[in-house]
């Protein structure tokens, strides 16, 4: 009989059941809201990246299916050759009036939009420059576009300028930050990156996952939070999270979004969004625009929730956004305390070594614009209890 030559595999997974790192999948059984049923139990979610509550919107959920019902279900082809409909240039036009740019293409996720946007624009002449807590999706377009990777300490301008000066003038670069960092919450040092990238001539991208919908006016994200319009070259936002559906975007120059067009590996060799997903879309920028309240309350409950556990004696890292760590330590400890937390009936997802260091394991949590306060301080309340229970407060 033949071996299994996949048993490596196994025996990695031995590894980390032995370390209590070994997760299994969290099945959700009914909608993704504030408060919602996993594994049978109903929970206080703070594990969801919907931060305004767009998932289950009414406007968004008609649009959906109002798409559906005109369109179909799916858009049979790529972009390039019969996967665009008028639909989808809709939503690129809106993206565009609202990120202020002069164009926009749309890509199937905000990890297709990263890693295809860094792997068209560079080759293996150039240089990436990037913050070392980056997203995923930005290493593995960099990687794939062979440039040489640079990567500066988390937030070190000084480092970077380092960087950028030993290398050649001539030599095309690209410096790149996320605009809100998804394990600590904090900001990118985008300012300061944005007056390097002009001093040393470089391309300057932003990854705005977490800040769209969030940080800005209308939640255009954090170049408009930190007012760097027009000096910022490429602008990576999210459609998957607080936008409450699915995908990722560029915003840029019209021959940027053209080249993209053409040389994009996601967008040139994966079928679009299903009409639905694009009609939702534009109906959350409608909501952003028209229901701004939303935000608002998105940060009131963000500032109860993050001073409630800094009150308690929680370590909460650095975090400046909706995204709050709780710092555990090792790693079966912060996946014992998100354990412990669920069966109180609070989910907030543990996170271990090789998402964060190794001595940094913890739970994050993120609050959303529809958490009750009473939901809030049920939470609180169990972290107290756990938190103590597992001397970590
Ligand atoms: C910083 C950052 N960039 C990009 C992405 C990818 O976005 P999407 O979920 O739309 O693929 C994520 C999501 O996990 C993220 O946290």
């Amino acid at each position: 009989m033949r071996s299994d030559p996949l048993a490596y595999l196994t025996s990695e997974l031995d590894t980390l059941k032995q370390q209590g790192l070994y997760r299994h999948l969290r099945i959700l059984e009914d909608e993704q809201k504030a408060k919602t049923t996993f594994d049978h139990r109903q929970v206080v979610n703070l594990s969801s990246n919907n931060y305004l509550g767009l998932t289950t919107h009414p406007r968004l959920r008609e649009a959906a299916l109002e798409a559906t019902r005109r369109f179909g279900v799916g858009s049979g082809s790529v972009r390039t050759i019969a996967g665009t409909m008028e639909i989808h240039m809709e939503l690129e036009r809106r993206l565009a009036a609202f990120k202020q740019t002069e164009a926009v293409v749309v890509f199937q996720s905000g990890f297709a939009a990263n890693a295809g946007t860094v792997a068209a624009v560079l080759s293996k002449e150039d240089v990436v420059v990037s913050d070392a807590l980056n997203h995923a999706s930005i290493i593995d377009g960099a990687r794939l576009s062979r440039a040489t990777i640079k990567v500066f300490p988390h937030k070190d301008v000084d480092a970077a300028r380092r960087v950028l000066r030993d290398l050649p003038s001539a030599q095309r670069k690209l410096l790149i930050t996320d605009g809100v960092f998804s394990m600590d919450g904090d900001l990118g040092a985008l300012p300061e990156l944005c007056a390097l990238a002009e001093e040393f001539g470089c391309i300057m991208m932003v990854d705005d996952a977490h800040a769209s919908g969030v940080f800005g006016k209308n939640g255009r994200g954090t170049v408009d939070h930190f007012g760097m319009h027009g000096r910022v070259d490429i602008q990576v936002g999210t459609l998957s999270k607080a936008i409450g559906a699915l995908g990722g975007y560029v915003a840029g120059t019209r021959d940027l979004i053209d080249f993209l067009y053409h040389r994009a590996r996601p967008f040139l060799f994966s079928t679009s969004h299903p009409p639905a997903v694009a009609a939702a879309c534009i109906a959350a920028i409608d909501v952003l625009m028209e229901e701004p309240q939303i935000i608002d309350r998105l940060w009131e409950n963000a500032r109860f929730f993050k001073s409630g556990l800094e009150a308690l004696g929680f370590d909460t890292g650095l975090s400046a956004s909706p995204i709050t760590p709780v710092i555990a330590g090792e790693g079966a400890l912060a996946m014992k305390l998100s354990d412990r937390l669920f069966q109180e009936g609070v989910f907030a997802q543990g996170l271990a070594f090789p998402t964060v260091p190794r001595d940094k394991a913890r739970v994050r949590t993120i609050v959303t614009a529809t958490h009750t306060r009473d939901e809030l301080q049920f939470a609180l309340d169990v972290f107290a209890k756990v938190g103590r229970e597992l001397e970590i407060i």
